[in-house]
């Protein structure tokens, strides 16, 4: 057993033991979590009992809280389809209610998610996921057939699932604390892709097409943000919107140069198959309206140009929502330690989207093509030109999914956004 002690400096009593780690408690969030992961790697590659207890002796108990928070947060590992288990480390600790079980139980959902291949994890499966879940948490799931998406001229949805033989769905989370009745609900809309293989603008495989198992990260991210906030019973009434559909080049797929009617009655002109998560994400926003929202927000692995604009290290947000919720959520973002980096939003951007035949067209120049996205979706959070909710558009693309360890993520998913969701929401309500 090893125990791990987090002290306060003048508290410091030499480490005499080798089974015993003495933590100072560093004056910063980010320090302490620096300090997990070094201690956490040190123990996982040593020959040492992977039994460790956590003991709080600190005055400031919020560096506790994120000490614990960021061991268990590294110690994850999606080990379903492998034969022989690798070990992890069996975790206890003192004063549990100061830790956020289910914020950390909702990170590993969306991870899960992720790390499920689409051999397993077709749209069907995922609602099948989201109703086992509704049902350790309390939220509600309505799941829309392919036929009621039909029914609703969905045409973003339906046009990016036409080369797929797997049905499309459309979810619709519910959670509402019993004492938020007359509040207006926040939204959660997350990209679900399934598998995004570009369509006929097909991807190549290496470093491209290889990970687009995680395309439905903002799906993930939403699911594991209702179920921890739901679990926590936050006062708040919240909504997710969830599209899922698989971008393939099948028989039937649409091809670049098609027009799609969406389900506001706007045309698009789909110059490249591979843009389709703003194709879904137009319909799923344009949905929300019907929900009067106070504020949207969306998630999604939307562009390639915002991974490039700021790596791993970062989420690119841009949107219309009003500088006080912009600013509570970049301070939960630094909080938590998932940020967002604020893009600017220009009218300019918008004029790349003008199409020759239609209303617009799927892509911009080769320029800024996170914020053409964005801005292709804020066509259609507008009613009669004018913006019919708040809304923050979040790009997931350069944090959803690792190709090897970062900070308190393990490679693959991350679950990027839950974090930020649950701290947001805590602070915004
Ligand atoms: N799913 C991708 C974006 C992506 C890239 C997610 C890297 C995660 C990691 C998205 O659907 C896509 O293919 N976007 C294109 C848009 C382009 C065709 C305008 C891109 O970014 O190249
Ligand atoms: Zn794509
Ligand atoms: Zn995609």
């Amino acid at each position: 057993m090893i125990k791990i002690y987090i002290v306060d400096k003048s508290n410091l009593k030499p480490c005499n033991n080798d089974l015993v780690y003495c933590v100072v408690g560093e004056n910063s969030s980010l320090k302490m979590r620096e300090k997990a992961l070094k201690i956490y790697n040190q123990i996982l590659s040593s020959d040492l009992s992977k039994e460790v207890n956590i003991y709080n002796q600190i005055k400031k108990s919020n560096l506790y809280t994120i000490f614990v928070e960021s061991i268990l947060l590294l110690n994850y590992k999606f080990e379903k389809y492998k034969s022989k288990k690798s070990s992890i480390l069996k975790i206890t600790y003192q004063n549990p209610e100061l830790i956020n079980k289910s914020m950390i139980e909702g990170v590993f959902i969306a991870r899960d998610l992720v790390n499920e291949p689409l051999s397993f994890l077709t749209a069907d499966q995922l609602a099948k996921e989201i109703k086992k879940y509704s049902k350790k948490s309390f939220f509600k799931l309505e799941t829309l057939s392919e036929k009621k998406i039909k029914d609703l001229e969905m045409g973003g949805v339906l046009s990016v699932n036409k080369g797929s033989v797997n049905p499309s769905n459309f979810n619709i989370l519910t959670y509402k604390h019993p004492n938020s009745k007359s509040s207006k609900p926040i939204i959660l809309v997350g990209k679900g892709v399934m598998y995004d293989t570009g369509g006929l603008s097909l991807k190549p495989t290496a470093n491209s097409m290889d990970m687009m198992k995680c395309d439905m990260a903002g799906a993930a991210a939403v699911v594991g943000a209702i179920y921890a906030i739901a679990k926590m019973k936050i006062n708040v009434s919240l909504i997710g919107l969830i599209p899922a559909v698989e971008n393939r080049p099948g028989g039937n797929a649409y091809v670049p140069g098609d027009v799609v009617k969406m389900m506001n009655g706007s045309t698009v002109e789909v110059l490249n198959t591979d843009a389709e998560g703003r194709m879904i994400l137009a319909d799923a926003l344009h949905y929300a309206k019907r929900f009067n929202p106070k504020l949207v927000i969306d998630l999604a692995t939307l562009t390639g140009s915002a991974a490039r604009a700021v790596g791993k290290y970062g989420i690119a947000a841009m949107g219309n929502a009003s500088n006080e919720t912009i600013k509570i959520l970049e301070d939960a973002g630094l909080n938590i330690n998932e940020r967002i980096a604020l893009q600017p939003f220009w009218e300019e951007y918008s004029l790349e989207l003008e199409s020759d035949i239609a209303d617009l067209k799927n892509i911009g120049s080769a320029e800024a093509g996170h914020i053409t996205a964005g801005k292709f979706l804020e066509h259609f959070t507008k009613e009669k030109e004018k913006s019919a909710y708040p809304w923050i558009h979040l790009d997931i693309a350069g944090v959803a999914y690792l190709k090897k360890p970062y900070f308190l993520s393990q490679k693959g998913g991350t679950g990027a956004g839950v974090r930020l969701l649950c701290e947001f929401i805590k602070n915004y309500k």
